[in-house]
């Protein structure tokens, strides 16, 4: 079905903010890994960098250019009107995100980012989700390492567990890597603003319907020592317990009563301690202007970790299951997690939704429901590991 839809567009892909960080990663891997007669286009504000990035890229003649800029909606409306999917990692989303999904929800086009920001997410579904069900658009948010690990993680820890019982995950991240200037402007911008944040998540509490005969919840934790990973667990309020939440659901093999919580894994308890000062540390100083400021300056747009740097990280995510009497550990893994396999989950995202068989769905949809058993096959094959650990 996706294979057929759209396809009189000039585009199956277009890439928007393709010269910025994870963008330029992410293009690299489309140019190395896109399969034969992929039409695919690099996309954003700034012609010259656009025409420098394609010069160094494989298959150059192939890739087409387009400009657009978030202050003129309309280049953004033509992106989706010349694309069957765009890809966009033209971020924080919260302030440059919303007219390209208005125009990809309006022309039917399907959309996906790298957005890890809960109220730019929960204003989507209220603002656009209706209207891209109309047109068949599927809306896809937190295709990178927020929250593709997680909610895939999650899926697949799911089918390893008894049908039509009530089921617990749990999720452990551990990771050794660092961040790019675009994402700490978004983190920043995200601690800054957790009164928008909570008004965001109750509006969509009133669109969303409600959930008739089954409950799926994320509740908050406590850290805690957890024996059964021999580390202290923090639970980490990012996106991805929601994403996998929704996942949840959604989906009915998530059995008629789903837990989900979601915790940072830390071996020694003063770097559970300094982690949490730290965190803390920052959320105060975002709130205060000129402290935040001079933190957004520390890290510029654009910069991030070197190939060296990148080469050394990785990260796992480990997943306890349990439910009608059985006990999984699953494990999700492989190498950086902020860009090196972001680039390659937000690209191979991006080709399963243009080429893959997929469930018919539209809307606002999570990865595990849009493409779930698609993105494993195709990140298994790109080197991400899912693996069953142990199971009793
Ligand atoms: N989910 C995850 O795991 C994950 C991982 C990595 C990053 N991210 C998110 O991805 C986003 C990008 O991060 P990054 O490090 O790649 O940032 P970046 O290097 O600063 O790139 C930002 C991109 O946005 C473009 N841009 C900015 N203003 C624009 C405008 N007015 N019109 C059109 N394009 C515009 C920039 O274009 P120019 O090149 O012309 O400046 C650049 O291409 C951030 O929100 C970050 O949080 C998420």
């Amino acid at each position: 079905m996706s294979r057929l839809k759209r396809a009189d567009r000039p585009y199956d892909i277009v890439l928007f903010g393709a010269t910025g960080f994870a963008g330029e990663l992410t293009a690299e891997y489309l140019a190395a890994h896109a399969p034969e007669g992929l039409r695919w286009a690099i996309a954003g504000r700034n012609e010259d960098k656009l025409q420098r990035l394609r010069e160094r890229l494989p298959g150059r003649a192939e890739i087409g250019i387009l400009r657009a800029d978030v202050s003129d909606p309309a280049s953004l409306r033509a992106l989706a009107e010349h694309a069957r999917v765009v890809a966009t990692t033209v971020g924080p989303y919260v302030r440059h995100g919303e007219a390209l999904v208005a125009g990809c929800a309006d022309t039917g086009a399907d959309y996906l980012d790298i957005s890890g920001e809960p109220e730019f997410v929960d204003l989507m579904y209220v603002r656009h989700d209706a209207r891209a069900r109309e047109t068949g658009a599927r809306l896809v948010h937190a295709c990178g390492f927020d929250s593709v690990p997680h909610d895939l993680g999650a899926y697949f820890t799911v089918q390893q567990l008894p049908e039509g019982v009530p089921l617990t995950v749990d999720g452990y991240v551990t990771a050794d890597a660092t961040f790019s200037g675009g994402t700490f402007a978004s983190a920043l911008g995200q601690f800054a603003r957790g009164r928008q944040m909570a008004a965001a998540a109750r509006e969509r509490g009133r669109h969303e319907p409600r959930l008739v005969g089954r409950r799926a919840k994320a509740p908050a934790s406590a850290p805690r020592f957890a024996p059964e990973v021999g580390a202290w667990a923090l639970p980490l309020p990012t996106i991805d317990p929601q994403i996998v939440c929704r996942s949840a659901r959604a989906l009915e093999r998530y059995g008629p009563d789903f837990r989900y919580r979601h915790y940072a894994a830390v071996r020694s308890l003063p770097v559970a301690v300094g982690g949490v000062a730290a965190v803390g540390a920052l959320l105060a100083a975002a709130q205060v202007p000129p402290a935040r400021r001079w933190l957004s300056g520390r890290l510029k747009p654009g910069e991030g970790p070197s190939a060296e740097k990148r080469a050394r990280s990785w990260f796992s995510v480990r997943f306890v299951g349990e439910g009608g009497g059985r006990r999984v550990f699953t494990e999700v893994s492989g190498g950086d997690p902020g860009y090196d396999e972001t680039a390659k989950m937000f690209a191979e995202a991006a080709l399963a939704l243009a080429l893959d068989d997929l469930p018919p769905t539209s809307g606002q949809v999570t990865t595990a429901v849009a493409m779930g058993d698609a993105l494993i096959e195709r990140l298994r094959a790109s080197g991400i590991r899912f693996r069953v650990a142990a199971a009793h």
